[in-house]
């Protein structure tokens, strides 16, 4: 019998967003009505290939608010100080899902929930590095809530089953150098 020594521990932070998310709501509809979201939606990478940066993220104090929101919450929980790098959106139609993917190399990424409709794919950790205990560890979306995860932890998004959009943000952060 050999002896187990547990040397690594996976955090995924979860919490509740206090921004207008109806005027979230309405930049991202506004953004999606836009005449200048002139790219292709490929639902593999989730990408709106062509698209410009400004379209693909677009520019909103409500989701300026809710990165420093998140910047504070996680300096309170970790003590850690997070610099925001890039955030997108991502918009599930009906049948969408997302492969296995993760966010490396950035330190620390991160989801908000915008619009969860009744029967929305749900998120899947995969802590892939322990071969020794495969697992999947789902985690149910709530409209206005965020998780935060290492960004180099495995995660898909499982199947979209409702006719309404599914909408959320992605965020990935480095953690910065506080000496
Ligand atoms: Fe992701």
């Amino acid at each position: 019998m050999l002896k187990s020594h547990t040397i690594s521990q996976i955090d995924v932070l979860s919490g509740k967003s206090s921004v207008d998310i109806e005027g979230l709501r309405n930049d991202i509809d506004d953004w999606l009505n836009s005449a200048t979201q002139t790219g292709s939606y490929d639902p593999l990478t989730e990408l709106y290939e062509g698209a410009s940066d400004d379209s693909f993220s677009p520019k909103s104090i409500i989701i300026d608010k809710l990165i420093e929101e998140i910047q504070n919450e996680f300096i309170s929980t970790t003590g850690l100080r997070l610099e925001h790098v890039d955030h997108w959106i991502h918009v599930h139609h009906k049948n969408m899902s997302t492969e296995v993917h993760n966010h490396y190399p950035y330190d620390v990424s991160g989801v908000f929930y915008v619009t969860i409709p009744e029967g929305s794919g749900s998120i899947v950790f995969l802590p892939s590095h322990n071969k020794y205990h495969p697992q999947r560890v789902p985690f149910v979306p709530e409209e206005g809530t965020f998780l935060l995860f290492p960004g180099v932890l495995d995660h898909t998004v499982t199947r979209h089953q409702s006719e309404d959009k599914r909408i959320s943000i992605s965020f990935n952060f480095k953690i910065i150098n506080q000496d």
